[in-house]
């Protein structure tokens, strides 16, 4: 997140964590296109979809869902992970057997893999701005992590010889979270650059496309619990492909911003228009610091590691909750807005954004739906609820 904030001006929504390897951006545009028609090229006649069951990280007695994890293993004989599948980074993340702060979780031991090898033993930190919580992080976190390489499986697939990063000091939100790592499944087929800004590995996706073991590194997410007939296999990743047993309908293609999702290796999204409410009922929603005008188009990183959205600055957040309801008010100074429980479900109201560009693909109305609009209670305060939508704090800017 911090270092997004100078790449992506005006509108800038987020529902998701900002796990990303900290490095420069520039430099390495072109080499990570070029990977990727490689992959595109490979993508025909190989084997079918995967579907991989996911467990709910949630809070709120299952009410709120935070972040959906995927069980892959690593080495040889296998170690089992519960990893977040997040749109938002491309790297593999794990806790090493000697962290002292990584909390409670699995830790991947080395030294009982005999598959392991610790090079290309690169140094990697890793910065992010958003964790699993319904609270945003106080300051950036950061891990201490170098980059090593062993067999990794997901779902019977198996990457023999997968780059990853094994991290001996985990960042609080890292640690406390339910999932062990972190699975990058963002835009970048790279997920680290030596010290030369040379690319140095292929996320696991990428590399079971190039291993034969997928046909595309396309990921269909199946989440939450919208309605019972569809959900009879619980939430799943599909990989390799969509899941036509898990949609109804047409595909609808929105085309992602391509500079700013090439330069960031997250999925981010033209944002043209954002309203309270939806359908034929929804009111624009206002801009105040320029004459109540409907908010400047900006864009949007769409990740599936955070569990709330981020609005560019504490205004805009402000004029949305105005308009809601006066009760709606700052819970703290990292860009938490909330209300008691009451008076939250009152006035909670579905919120609809048009994504998209003109000039390729579709425009798409995605609604975020009133049943969301409760995130569950504040941390530490009895009866007082959060919204769903929140500042980007100050702390991260
Ligand atoms: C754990 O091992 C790594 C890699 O050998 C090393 O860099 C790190 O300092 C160790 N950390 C602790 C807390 O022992
Ligand atoms: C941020 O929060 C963590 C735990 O909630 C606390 O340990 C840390 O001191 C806080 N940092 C700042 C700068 O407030
Ligand atoms: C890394 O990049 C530099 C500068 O582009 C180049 O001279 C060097 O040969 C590259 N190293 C490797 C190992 O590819
Ligand atoms: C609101 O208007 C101000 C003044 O024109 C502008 O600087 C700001 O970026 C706008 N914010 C959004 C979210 O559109």
């Amino acid at each position: 997140m911090k270092s997004m904030t100078t790449l992506i001006a005006g509108l800038l929504f987020t529902s998701a964590t900002a796990f990303r390897p900290n490095q420069p951006f520039t430099g390495h545009l072109e080499r990570g296109l070029e990977h990727r028609s490689l992959d595109r090229r490979q993508e025909t006649g190989k084997k079918s979809l995967e579907r991989v069951p996911l467990e709910v990280d949630s809070r709120n007695n299952g009410k709120t869902e935070l972040q959906w994890l995927a069980t892959i293993t690593v080495g040889t004989p296998p170690q089992t992970f519960k990893v977040v599948l997040d749109t938002g980074s491309t790297a593999l993340i794990l806790p090493r057997s000697n962290c002292t702060n990584c909390g409670k979780h699995s830790f991947f031991d080395p030294s009982k893999s005999t598959s392991f090898s610790p090079q290309p033993a690169l140094f990697q930190p890793i910065e992010y701005g958003t964790g699993a919580d319904t609270v945003p992080l106080n300051q950036t976190g950061r891990a201490e992590c170098e980059v090593v390489t062993d067999t990794v499986s997901i779902q019977g697939l198996s990457a023999p010889k997968q780059e990853f990063m094994l991290c001996h000091s985990y960042g609080e939100a890292l640690s406390s979270q339910l999932a062990d790592g972190i699975l990058g499944i963002g835009f970048n087929d790279i997920s680290a650059w030596d010290e030369n800004g040379n690319f140095t590995y292929l996320p696991l996706l990428p590399n079971l496309v190039s291993e034969g073991q997928l046909p595309n590194r396309i990921v269909g997410l199946a989440l939450g619990s919208g309605g019972k007939k569809h959900q009879q296999r619980g939430p799943e990743a599909s990989i390799g492909g969509a899941d036509c047993a898990r949609y109804r309908g047409r595909i609808k293609n929105v085309n992602v911003d391509e500079t700013l999702t090439a330069l960031s290796g997250t999925f981010i999204v033209d944002v043209k228009a954002a309203y309270i409410g939806s359908g034929n009922n929804k009111q624009v929603w206002r801009n105040s610091t320029n004459d109540n005008k409907p908010l400047t188009p900006g864009a949007s990183l769409i990740d599936s590691g955070t569990a709330y959205m981020l609005t560019p600055d504490r205004q805009t957040a402000e004029d949305l909750y105005l308009d809601i309801s006066k009760g709606i008010v700052p819970l703290d100074d990292r860009g938490s807005w909330g209300a008691s429980c009451a008076t939250l479900d009152k006035v909670a109201t579905d919120i609809t954004f048009t994504i998209g560009t003109e000039t390729g693909g579709e425009l798409v109305e995605v609604t975020m739906p009133k049943s969301a609009f409760n995130l569950g209670e504040y941390p530490g305060k009895k009866g007082v609820v959060s919204g769903g939508i929140f500042s980007l704090g100050s702390s991260l800017l």
